[in-house]
């Protein structure tokens, strides 16, 4: 059975299909054209992707031996899931491993954003720091603020969970009630205005879906305060990346910590022109240890479909059921 690898993924990865399968690695730099992949995977029985790769309804339908689409990511937005489904194959992701490291860099952009430290580096590197100054790059402080957190799955969750440090108040907009997070941060569920009205920070946390395609645009911005921020490690989409551009050119808000792009890798017009943005490159997930686990999870789900198993993770379970 032949193996479509899309992009170069850790190593491991490799080496556990190859022990398996015929692997076929496209090995290049930017994702594949989508005529190149329609004729890669039309032998793979499996095919692992990446976020970049749209694997649409052509695509599924022009794969005629594909069981299993192993995504190296929670998000599963670049898949035609309903397609999939309709086709028996199984659509797998790599949820869990890679909270740790989401939430970790959700506080990294957080605080960065808040008090100006790519301002401040720089500052520094263009030679005009003349020495230290009681108003110079004034930032916002955390104690007793109130984080807003829209999503509070795993990775919003764990979010929560690291502003203890900082004696926050927490404030969730979750379609189901969180116990176990009330309990223990003492967040209180919210509707979203609510959310956005009281939060001096709006960390988004949600998967993208037709439902959060731009849940927040121009008018929910409206309703956020003058000195709140928006972090935003989820995807880009959610956020109406061109009303987010106007309300901070209008100083609307504070400002905003952007690890996901609405279209990427292009951004919004105006956007790398603003003071008030940071702007990372989709690496919340980032790390070493987290970027091999989800590549072997990626792996051992495409393996485990493939020996008949159960998957470690499954976004359509119900195609494993109709199997048997
Ligand atoms: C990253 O954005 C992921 O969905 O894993």
């Amino acid at each position: 059975m032949k193996i479509l690898i899309t992009r170069k993924v850790p190593g491991i990865a490799v080496q556990l299909l190859q022990a398996h399968f015929e692997v076929d690695m496209h090995a290049g730099p930017s994702p594949m054209s989508t005529g190149e992949l329609k004729r890669r995977v039309k032998d793979a029985a499996g095919i692992l992707t990446l976020l970049t790769d749209q694997i649409d309804r052509e695509i599924i339908e022009s794969a005629a031996a594909l069981r299993v689409i192993s995504n190296h990511a929670v998000g599963v937005d670049n898949i035609d899931l309903a397609s999939a489904t309709r086709r028996g194959i199984a659509v797998t992701n790599t949820p869990s491993v890679l909270t740790d490291a989401t939430a970790d860099f959700t506080w990294a952009l957080l605080l960065a954003v808040s008090r100006n430290i790519l301002a401040g580096d720089r500052l520094v590197r263009s030679g005009t720091f003349s020495g230290w100054d009681p108003l110079m790059l004034l930032g916002a402080d955390l104690k007793g603020k109130t984080l807003g957190i829209v999503g509070a799955g795993r990775i919003g969750s764990a979010v929560a969970a690291r502003s203890r440090g900082w004696e926050m108040d927490i404030c969730y907009f979750n379609r189901s009630v969180k116990r176990r997070l009330e309990k223990e941060t003492g967040a209180r569920r919210v509707a979203l205005p609510e959310l956005l009205q009281s939060a001096d920070f709006v960390t988004i946390h949600l998967p993208l879906s037709a439902e959060t395609t731009h849940l927040i645009g121009a008018a929910e911005l409206a309703l956020m305060k003058p000195g709140a921020y928006l972090i935003n490690t989820a995807r880009g989409a959610i956020i109406d990346e061109q009303a987010l551009v106007a309300a901070l050119r209008a100083r609307r808000i504070a400002g905003a910590a952007l690890d996901v792009f609405e279209r990427e890798p292009d951004l919004a017009a105006g956007l790398t022109e603003l003071e008030n943005v940071l702007l990372a490159p989709h690496i919340a997930s980032a790390t070493h240890h987290t970027r091999n686990q989800m590549a072997e999870i990626a792996a051992q789900n495409i393996i485990h479909i493939l020996q008949g198993r159960p998957p470690l993770s499954i976004v359509n379970p119900e195609v494993l059921e109709t199997d048997n």
